[in-house]
């Protein structure tokens, strides 16, 4: 038992290893990623059986674009029927489902259906699980950058007093505009298949996040591996720069 207290509010996943996975099972690499939805499934179970109060996952980087057309077609036909899907599960649970990320690069039947999907969990409370799809780190902060810009030209009556708010723009300006304004940071980022790397995941708002790596590929962590990494998170302290 982990005591309550110890339990991350927001627990991230840079879910990787699906492609590995299926060759070591010698079957294609989309068998993987529907594993990896398996994987998903579980967590967000535990997530709510544990207290965890938002979960996020890293199921697509503005990067990933980059892979083989077959391949993204196949993960974005997945994404959309894999949340069609869950939808009935979610709501039981108390789930409330968000999509965040780049949506002008997504077709528009799935941005339909990512809409359908908010709208249907959006009063939720129990848990807030957020999927991150199309989005990068560095994309992310430039996106806020440019809005805030915009919004302070925009509603500034002359350039001058536009210089004079733009000079009072500080982080906590910016933060109001990052894609997850209103979410928590996130505690503990865990990273599955032994990557020891960020890969434009979460930049700004895992500033002070805790990191965990762990060799088990995404498809097969599921709840123990879940229990596993919340324990040691337990164990860490957080000392935010100070001496303590
Ligand atoms: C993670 O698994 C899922 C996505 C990035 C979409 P990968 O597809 O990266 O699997 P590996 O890293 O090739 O094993
Ligand atoms: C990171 O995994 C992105 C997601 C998990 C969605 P990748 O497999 O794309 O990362 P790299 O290429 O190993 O850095
Ligand atoms: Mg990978």
């Amino acid at each position: 038992m982990i005591d309550s207290e110890k339990i991350p509010v927001h627990v991230s996943f840079i879910m990787d290893g699906n492609g590995r996975w299926a060759k070591q099972q010698g079957k294609d690499r989309f068998q993987g990623h529907i594993a990896g939805v398996e994987s998903v499934r579980a967590c967000v179970k535990t997530a709510v059986e544990l207290g965890v109060r938002y979960m996020s996952v890293f199921a697509f980087s503005e990067e990933n674009w980059g892979r083989p057309e077959s391949e993204v077609l196949n993960l974005m036909e997945l994404m959309g029927r894999a949340m069609l899907a869950e939808m009935p599960s979610l709501n039981k649970n108390g789930v409330r489902f968000r999509v965040l990320g780049n949506r002008e690069r997504l077709s528009k039947g799935l941005r339909n259906e990512i809409e359908q999907c908010e709208s249907m969990t959006a009063s939720n409370t129990a848990l807030d699980l957020i999927v991150f799809l199309s989005y990068s780190g560095k994309w992310d902060i430039a996106q806020a950058a440019r809005q805030m810009a915009l919004e302070v030209l925009e509603k500034a009556e002359s350039l001058e007093q536009a210089r004079e708010q733009m000079k009072a723009c500080d982080i906590d300006s910016l933060n109001r505009y990052m894609i997850t304004a209103g979410i928590p940071d996130p505690d503990l980022i865990i990273r599955t298949s032994g990557e020891m790397r960020v890969s434009n995941y979460l930049l700004w708002q895992g500033a002070y996040s805790e990191y965990l790596f762990v060799d088990t590929l995404w498809p097969d962590f599921r709840r123990e591996e879940f229990i596993q990494a919340l324990e040691t998170y337990a164990k860490r302290d957080r000392r935010w720069g100070k001496i303590k």
